[in-house]
């Protein structure tokens, strides 16, 4: 084998080495994927439970929260009851009667408007907090009752539209003491 041969197989042979580490090289770059920042998997409760805590809150009273309501973001929030009902002074029933004056005026007692037998049924006046439940849920407060709408479920929201509620009024009905 004469020095000309060697050095055509020592280049073959170094040829393919770099060949192979070239694709090594290529491979990786096409293939490389970062290991993921988190599992494709959940870990069960530990994490979920203090969160789930959190977003049912500390339950703050009605008082506090009607301290801190506003009636113009309440008017806002009301535009869905508007569909429904008046707030105006003289304004007409609806589908549902006027709410003129409503917070402390006699549970089911526009005139003239047909209420259901649920809401016939309850007696009393609307206090802040019968009209809080009622929002929060109208079928819960009153069985049967004609009022479709689903319930405003945020607190502070329905204490949003009680002061807004509550400013429709000749005199506004006193907030609760806290
Ligand atoms: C789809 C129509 C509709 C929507 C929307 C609606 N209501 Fe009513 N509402 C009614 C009807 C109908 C009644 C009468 C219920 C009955 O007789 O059972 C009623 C009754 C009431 C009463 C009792 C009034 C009284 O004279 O005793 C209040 C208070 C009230 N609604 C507030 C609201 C508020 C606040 C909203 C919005 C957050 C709202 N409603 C959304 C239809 C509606």
């Amino acid at each position: 084998m004469d020095s000309f041969e060697f050095n055509k197989i020592a280049g073959a042979v170094l040829g393919a080495l770099l060949f192979l580490m070239g694709i090594g090289i290529f491979s990786d770059a096409i293939f490389h994927r970062a290991p993921p920042k988190t599992a494709a998997y959940n870990l069960p409760a530990e994490e979920a439970a203090p969160a789930a805590a959190a977003a049912a809150g500390p339950s703050v009273p009605l008082p506090e929260l009607l301290a801190k309501a506003d009636a113009k973001r309440g008017e806002t929030l009301s535009k869905p009851c508007a569909a429904c009902h008046t707030f105006e002074k003289g304004g007409a029933d609806k589908i549902g009667p006027h709410l003129y004056g409503v917070v402390a005026r006699p549970i089911a007692s526009a005139s003239g408007f047909a209420y259901s037998d649920a809401l016939k049924g309850k007696g009393g006046e609307w206090s802040y907090a019968a009209l809080d439940q009622f929002i929060a849920n109208p079928r819960g407060y009153a069985n049967g009752t004609k009022m479709a709408y689903g319930g405003e479920k945020d607190p502070a929201r329905r204490a949003d539209i009680l002061a807004y509620l509550r400013s429709k009024a000749d005199t506004p009905a006193p907030l609760p003491a806290p």
